[in-house]
């Protein structure tokens, strides 16, 4: 089954449930995706005031896992980034749509969150759920490590460079590096991977720098017309 032909590599602006119900069963070949999963109130926008505040109150879990695990092919992967505290959760939620629990894949960041600066450790990893749609097709390239960053030379782990708040104005835009990283594994050129949870468009410019086709939606005006901008042949002539 394909999606219709509009769909592919498009940035739909509105709440994904929308595109969710355009999507036909078993027509994606993989979902990656970083939901507004935590309450970002917190630090961000004393820390930086500049930043609006992401909205975190559309993540449905039941919806996406339901929704995703309707639109995967069979054998595709599905990987979610979440942290310690809504792991348990996400993983729940997605065993219950009917996924195969995999593996929990580890970022390694070069810089460390605030929280609780005197009574709590400094938080410098995002945790990655990594499931399956049923027997998971086999992983594609070299036998890679779920503890994800660059190799430069034999055992150091060398963190994929921080996006900065500010380069796209948006607080959680994810290292395009760190992204192709995951598509390389578990899609081939031209297949189509959907994130519903597209922010700053991330994951359509991996698609792009992979030869992907590229689903996303992105419901503030604000962050899909950053991402629109993103993948402009401006942008990919000065990446
Ligand atoms: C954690 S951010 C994703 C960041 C992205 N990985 C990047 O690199 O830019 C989650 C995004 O989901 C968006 N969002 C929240 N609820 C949504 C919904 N129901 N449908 C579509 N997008 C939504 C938020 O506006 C936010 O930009």
């Amino acid at each position: 089954m394909q999606p219709p032909p509009d769909l592919p590599n498009l940035i739909y602006l509105g709440d994904n449930r929308d595109l969710f119900a355009r999507l036909p069963d078993d027509s994606v070949d993989l979902v990656l995706t970083d939901p507004p999963y935590k309450n970002y109130r917190s630090n961000r926008p004393t820390a930086h005031p500049i930043l609006k505040r992401i909205q975190h109150g559309q993540f449905d879990v039941e919806l996406f896992a339901r929704e995703s695990y309707r639109v995967l092919k069979s054998g595709c992967h599905l990987y979610c980034f979440c942290d310690h505290l809504t792991f348990p959760g996400i993983r729940t939620a997605l065993v219950e749509a009917g996924f195969k629990y995999r593996n929990c894949l580890v970022w390694v960041k070069n810089n460390h969150g605030s929280g609780d600066l005197r009574g709590n450790w400094a938080p410098q990893h995002e945790f990655i759920i990594f499931v399956s749609k049923g027997k998971p097709q086999p992983l594609r390239g070299r036998r890679q490590s779920n503890v994800l960053g660059r190799r430069p030379g034999k055992g150091l782990l060398e963190p994929f460079p921080k996006v900065s708040n500010y380069r796209f104005n948006h607080g959680t835009t994810k290292p395009v590096e760190l992204l192709q990283m995951i598509i390389q594994a578990s899609s081939k050129p031209d297949e189509i991977v959907l994130d519903p949870y597209g922010g700053s468009g991330s994951t359509a410019v991996a698609c792009i720098l992979e030869g992907r086709r590229y689903i996303l939606s992105e419901i503030d005006p604000e962050y899909h017309r950053i991402a629109l901008e993103r993948i402009s042949p401006e942008s990919f002539i000065k990446p």
